[in-house]
């Protein structure tokens, strides 16, 4: 019984352990710290993140699902957001502000809020995509008003190479390459596809602590009462 509370106890600071180095990761090697059975969303990425989005990406794609009041659980005072749906034209309730569909070679940027969720690999996938335009292999004829991408199934798409570096500053000092840009873009989408992922997740941490228990008090008693002489 000792044994088995140390093993627990030595996962659970393992767990920790991991957690606090993973917090200082930075892209390379390429993490997310919301990826992972006991993931968290970075607040600090999704925020920088939600800066990318609004200057680069609105333009053409919407986020309808995501409120102002929402930015709040970024980590975003109450007066923040506000201020951030009045500088939009809107109040808390409004819906980030984005483009209305609109027809791109034959393609429409779609609405990304669950983007994160509707493609395979999520945040990788999204970085992937935003980070894997290139020049188009000798012989490829790309259709009109696409551009060749690694990432995208079939290798061109629609919408045009937009990420550069420092296409925002960031306020909190972070460079703002596009790779980073990318990979806080990656991570602000896996949010508005899962807003309650960190709560989610720390239900699901705490079940599984309580059904351990449950199970030491289930074969303890199990033992006691089939050990009795007869
Ligand atoms: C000039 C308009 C434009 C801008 C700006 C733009 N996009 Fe797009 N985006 C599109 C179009 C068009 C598509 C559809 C592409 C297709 O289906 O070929 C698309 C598709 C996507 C997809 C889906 C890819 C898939 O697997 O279907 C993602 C993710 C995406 N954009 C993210 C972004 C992000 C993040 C930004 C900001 C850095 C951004 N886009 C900026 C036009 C744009």
């Amino acid at each position: 019984m000792r044994r088995f509370l140390a093993s627990i106890f030595a996962l659970g600071t393992l767990t920790a352990a991991c957690h606090a180095a993973r917090a200082a990761d930075t892209l390379s090697p390429l993490h997310f710290q919301s990826q992972g059975p006991l993931g968290t969303i970075d607040k600090a990425a999704a925020q920088r993140g939600y800066r990318v989005f609004e200057s680069v990406c609105a333009g053409c794609h919407a986020v309808g699902q995501v409120h102002y009041r929402d930015l709040e659980a970024l980590g975003l005072t109450p007066d923040q957001a506000a201020g951030e749906a009045v500088a939009a034209g809107g109040n808390l309730g409004s819906p980030l502000k984005g483009a209305a569909p609109m027809n791109m070679g034959g393609a429409i940027p779609p609405d990304l809020s669950s983007i994160a969720a509707q493609r395979h690999g999520g945040a990788r996938y999204i970085y992937d995509f935003l980070t894997g335009f290139a020049p188009a292999p000798a012989g490829t004829t790309l259709l009109p008003g696409h551009y060749y991408n690694t990432a995208f199934p079939g290798g061109e798409t629609a919408m045009p190479p937009v990420l550069r570096d420092n296409a925002v500053t960031y306020a909190d000092g972070t460079p703002a390459t596009s790779a980073q840009e990318a990979a806080d873009l990656a991570e602000f989408l896996t949010w508005t596809a899962d807003p309650n992922l960190d709560a989610r997740h720390q239900i699901g941490f705490r079940a599984i602590i309580f059904f351990a228990f449950l199970a030491i008090i289930a074969i303890a008693s199990k033992r006691r009462v089939w050990s009795a002489q007869i």
